[in-house]
């Protein structure tokens, strides 16, 4: 039987991504349009973005195709992102899909964004599937989770405020860097003191138990705020300039050394012998880095290459994929939603957190 033949379609922030994918790993194409105008106002602005993915999207598809020498017709399914994400660019992506949908007689599918954060290694390294301890850290959110299996998760922990790329965003934005931030500060992070001005880890303390509520989760605006400060009093001095390149290394050691801390928690607690990343921060070089030192033989760590870290669809038709395997389809009638649930992810109940570790069944890699 031929492999099937996925179409995946994202445009849950800025970008306009297309991908045809035949079976679980072959990319036949895979096309991505950016959006850099967002740099002049230092974040998204979501109208202006689904605006331009509205004239994007038709172009990128019909690329994505060609490049593929892919008819539509042979085509065994159309994979879109559903959510989490901002609505107007949903819509473009998801109205699109199903006005192609449509007249083909494809079978839709809808696809949630952080699922496919955690399929985008997946396309690269076969070895890099559950179960495993997933941590996706891009613009929109953070999330720790066990993959027990390819749709069932357990949610460990995520972010109270702030998402991790969103930190390093609004610290790049006070400190009068480009948008995104995240590169900026990494590039200027480089020639910095990571210990000029040490910023506690936020959310990580040595008392905290697994039973704990917070053992897991993560916080970044008080480090935000802790920058802020630290910019104001160096500004009063007249020192600023000469001091950047020390708060870009001193915040991005504190937002990785809390990251850092909560992975190795759940690889401990779980007894999980793979981590896999995903999500735009992913691309950061120190996190990773410093990932691999402290997890060290204990457990293997797949990262997405650069391209499949931020968002992209060919990890949309990678999750697509999976679910079309087990006949999840959608009606013409399903809506895209910003704050879509994440399929099969369970929450630990607080009833749960005595139970230590967590040795799942499906967990036989302990
Ligand atoms: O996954 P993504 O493309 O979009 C969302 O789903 O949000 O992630 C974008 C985020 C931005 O906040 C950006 O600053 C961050 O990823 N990012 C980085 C790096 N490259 C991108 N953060 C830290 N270091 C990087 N090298
Ligand atoms: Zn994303």
């Amino acid at each position: 039987m031929r492999e099937p033949l996925v179409l995946g379609i994202e445009s849950s922030c800025d970008e306009t991504s297309a991908a045809v994918l035949q079976g679980d790993r072959r990319l036949l194409s895979h096309v991505i349009a950016s959006q850099d105008v967002h740099e002049i106002y230092g974040g998204v602005v979501p109208e202006i973005a689904s605006r331009q993915q509205l004239r994007d999207i038709g172009p990128v598809a019909r690329t994505s195709l060609e490049q593929a020498r892919v008819s539509p017709r042979d085509l065994s399914a159309l994979a879109v992102t559903a959510g989490p994400g901002l609505i107007g660019s949903l819509l473009v992506g998801v109205n699109w899909a199903k006005g192609a949908a449509y007249p083909l007689t494809l079978p839709l599918v809808a696809v949630h964004h952080l699922e496919a954060h955690l399929f985008a290694p997946n396309l690269e390294d076969p070895e890099a599937e559950p179960p495993f301890v997933g941590l996706v850290v891009s613009g929109g959110h953070t999330l720790l989770v066990i993959a027990e299996a390819w749709g069932t998760y357990l949610l460990l922990g995520q972010t109270r405020d702030d998402a991790a790329g969103e930190a390093f965003d609004k610290v790049a934005r006070l400190l009068g860097l480009g948008f995104p931030g995240g590169p900026e500060i990494e590039r200027r992070a480089q020639s910095g003191d990571p210990r000029r001005h040490p910023f506690p880890a936020p959310m990580v303390r040595r008392d905290q138990r697994p039973t704990d509520p917070d053992y897991f989760d993560f916080s970044f605006s008080g480090l935000k705020t802790a920058v802020l400060m630290r910019v104001r009093e160096l500004e009063s001095e007249g020192r600023l300039p000469g001091e950047v390149p020390h708060l870009c290394a001193s915040f991005q050691a504190a937002a990785i050394e809390s990251l850092v801390v909560k992975t190795v928690r759940a690889v401990e607690w779980t007894g999980c012998r793979r981590v896999v990343l995903g999500g735009g921060v992913a691309r950061n070089r120190a996190l990773v880095d410093a990932l691999r030192r402290a997890v060290g033989v204990g457990a293997a760590i797949f990262v997405p290459s650069p391209r499949l870290a931020t968002d992209n669809a060919a990890m949309v038709a990678r999750a697509g994929a999976f679910r079309l395997g087990r006949g999840e389809v959608v009606g013409l009638d399903m809506s895209p939603a910003p704050d879509l649930a994440f399929p099969g992810l369970r929450t630990r109940p607080a009833a749960a957190r005595t139970l230590e570790p967590h040795v799942p069944g499906t967990l036989s890699n302990r």
